[in-house]
């Protein structure tokens, strides 16, 4: 991989990655939709170990939306299945490279099963000092305002301290820098509900490429384009 033009200062801090795309990567060949879940998994995994390799300090992959309910029962139970071994079979990949595992959404309406591999793997890596790697699994935007508004209702929370801090507080992952770096796949140019406080001065990058096709070098070139990018966070160049 070419990070020659990379300056660390460029680097950034939090990475979140809409993986799109692998259907028509598998219609494109005559697979199944399946293939293609399979194949992106093979490159996320690729790529968390080029994020830990190029010192990012937080990855969220968006990996089941709270919408993604909607499709086939079978392509459901596969994604669910391939996180499932995913977390499992990776723990010694996790250990090695002191990658630690968190995630972002609805607990309570997850599989039993999916959710407590989640958490036990959570729950052995908690310490691990690298790499973050946030799985929203059951991830959508509103469905994490709504719960942090509920706990802000059930906390009898006074209108005069509700800031945009205590919100924040609430979140899934509130210790989390905001993502400085958006990347989504397949050339659609929608934010799909993926991190949407969080999100406000996120610089967005859109591939063409669909997700099984990506690779180092591409997460190489989104970050040099990241580097060029002027951000004021709403004020005005100095
Ligand atoms: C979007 O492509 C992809 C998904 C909804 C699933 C992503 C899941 C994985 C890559 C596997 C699990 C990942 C981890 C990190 C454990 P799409 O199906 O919407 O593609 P399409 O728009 O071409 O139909």
């Amino acid at each position: 991989m070419n990070t020659d033009r990379i300056h660390a200062a460029n680097i950034p801090a939090h990475i979140g990655i809409i993986m799109d795309g692998n259907g028509r990567w598998a219609k494109k060949r005559g697979q199944l939709r399946t293939q293609g879940h399979l194949e992106g998994l093979s490159r996320a995994k690729a790529i968390v170990q080029t994020a830990s390799d190029m010192g990012i300090r937080y990855l969220t992959l968006y990996a089941f939306s709270t919408e993604n309910w909607k499709r086939a029962a079978e392509e459901v139970s596969f994604i669910m299945g391939l996180v499932k071994q995913y977390l499992r079979s990776e723990f010694a990949f996790f250990r090695k490279n002191h990658i630690r595992i968190r995630h972002a959404g609805d607990m309570e309406t997850l599989p039993p099963d999916i959710a407590g591999e989640i958490r036990g793997v959570c729950a052995e890596t908690a310490a691990f000092p690298g790499l973050q790697v946030v799985l929203a699994l059951n991830y959508g935007g509103r469905n994490e305002l709504v719960r942090a508004v509920k706990r802000i209702v059930q906390e009898h929370t006074a209108a005069e301290h509700i800031t945009e801090g205590c919100i924040g507080a609430r979140l899934d992952n509130p210790d989390v820098p905001d993502p400085d770096l958006i990347i989504r796949t397949a050339g659609e140019f929608r934010t799909s509900n993926f991190l949407l406080w969080e999100a406000a001065y996120a610089e967005y990058y859109i591939s063409d490429k669909l997700w099984p096709d990506w690779s180092a070098e591409d997460l190489a070139e989104a970050i040099r384009a990241y580097g060029n990018r002027d951000r004021r966070f709403g004020g005005v160049q100095q």
